[in-house]
């Protein structure tokens, strides 16, 4: 059965209090919207159609971003989530399969319950996910009859023993497209906010004798985002679930409590990750590496056996082949530095090539932007620079060639040179404590003649 996702992002999320769109807040550093999306993609749909309202524009550019074949319809005015799911219809005009209704604001259901949806739609015609609610006040309650969904009492219409049902509605759907839009035409708006419900389907499709039944899931897959609190929330369920699963692959955290991890975070066996550490978009860590305290990562490549920081920041491009050392104060950026090269101290490289087994001295600094253009610097293998460097780019240092502390390197060092760049140093004897005598008389003819 080929599947159609309806991804509903059209709300304004008015109590996130905020001018970007409340399905592009991001949970570990993913839009939630794309956290709704890699669960449906799961499924391998055929179609993947947001309907976006509010920041409409925002949100059709960040959809590009993750998903170039996913389309985008407006829903100009909300309302109603049957109403939502009606601005797909044109989209999906003669499209056979089935449609599953997911929402861009309930960022954790997996793909494993939309698989189950999926099963279930062989033996119903209109499936909902429900819930086993800790507190069911809020929620819509399910009444089933064995396999099959009665109906959905909303909690003001619902009697004593209806309110004592915990099984409870997520919201998500899934029936065949054809069905879904025939029953969204019957759809009135005839309730107390005046809106297009979706869950009036479940009644409509009873009345025309189709089945309709409901799978469970965790509650907290159904968790939604509403506020600030409830997004910083779903970012820390997203982080204690992220940090139990690595551990479980075997990486060392000494506090997990204070890793902050990306959604798309790679990191290897038998690494090691001190506490206070943070990983941007995009970071893949082999085994057995070791990342140290206060380190910041983003879209970069750790090998096996690196080790990096304390303190040390990685930028995008950053590649660290085996057993390199990063140590504290340093700025990597699109860089590739080769196996066994150390850059320890207070350092930048950037749009650089460091080669194998080279050292940086401490405070060395690769000038590679000239204010216009950027520009490459070149290390060769087992090349020295010396403390306090800096290399002009572009510039290349040959293989086992050296610089001098202090050096500014404008011009090409070949392979077993040395660079000396820096004025020469002159002593002049004595002249030190001349001066120094100079100064403190100067100093206390001053203060004599202030009193
Ligand atoms: C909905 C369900 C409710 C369920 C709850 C779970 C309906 C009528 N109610 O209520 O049974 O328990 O979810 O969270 O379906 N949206 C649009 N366009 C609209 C309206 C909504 O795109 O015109 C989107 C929102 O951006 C949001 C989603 O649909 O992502 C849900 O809408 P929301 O208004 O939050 O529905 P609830 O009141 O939470
Ligand atoms: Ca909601």
């Amino acid at each position: 059965m080929s599947i159609a996702l309806v991804i509903l992002a059209a709300g304004k999320g008015t109590r996130m209090n905020s001018d970007l769109p409340k399905v592009l807040h991001p949970i570990a550093q993913a839009p939630m919207l794309e956290h709704a999306m890699a669960a449906g993609r799961a499924l391998a749909p055929e179609r993947t159609i947001i309907v976006a309202g509010h920041g409409a524009e925002a949100v059709r550019a960040a959809v590009s971003e993750i998903d170039e074949e996913a389309e985008v319809v407006l829903q100009e005015e909300q309302l109603g989530t049957a109403h939502a799911v009606d601005q797909a219809r044109a989209a999906l005009t003669g499209f056979e399969g089935d449609v599953i209704v997911l929402y861009g604001d309930t960022p954790f259901v997996s793909a494993e319950t939309l698989e189950l949806m999926v099963e279930a739609r062989q033996r119903a015609d209109l499936v909902l996910l429900g819930f086993e609610a800790a507190d069911p006040g809020r929620y819509g309650r399910l009444v089933m009859e064995g396999d099959s969904l009665e109906r959905i009492v909303e909690f003001k219409d619902a009697s004593d023993a209806e309110r004592a049902i915990r099984f409870c509605n997520s919201g998500l759907m899934a029936g065949k497209a054809s069905a879904i839009f025939d029953l969204i035409a019957k759809v009135g708006n005839k309730n107390a906010s005046g809106e297009y419900y979706l869950t009036d389907l479940v009644e409509l499709a009873r009345r025309e004798g189709l089945k309709v039944t409901a799978v469970s899931c965790d509650e907290a897959e159904t968790l939604g985002v509403n506020s600030r609190a409830e997004l910083a929330q779903a970012d820390a369920l997203f982080q204690a679930r992220a940090r139990a699963e690595l551990l479980d692959l075997g990486v060392t955290m000494m506090a997990p409590e204070t890793v902050y991890l990306a959604f798309d975070s790679v990191i290897g066996r038998d690494t090691v990750i001190e506490p206070n550490v943070v990983f941007g978009p995009g970071v893949t860590v082999e085994s057995g590496a070791l990342i140290r305290s206060f380190s910041y990562m983003e879209d970069c490549h750790i090998s096996r056996g690196a080790q990096v920081g304390p303190f040390a920041r990685l930028r995008p491009g950053a590649e660290l082949a085996e057993s390199t050392r990063i140590g504290n104060f340093v700025e990597i950026k699109n860089s590739k530095i080769a196996e066994g090269a150390k850059v320890n101290h207070l350092s930048y490289i950037g749009d650089a090539f460091v080669g194998e087994a080279a050292n940086i001295g401490a405070g060395t600094i690769t000038c590679n932007y000239d204010g216009v253009m950027k520009h490459r610097t070149e290390i060769g293998a087992r090349a020295f620079i010396g403390s306090n460097t800096m290399l002009v780019a572009p510039v290349r240092v040959g293989n086992e060639a050296m610089t001098a502390t202090g050096a500014v390197v404008t011009r090409n060092v070949e392979d077993g040179d040395l660079a000396i760049g820096r004025a020469e140093q002159t002593n002049k004897p004595g002249r030190a404590r001349k001066l120094m005598d100079m100064l403190r008389a100067k100093k206390a003819r001053l203060q004599k003649g202030a009193k």
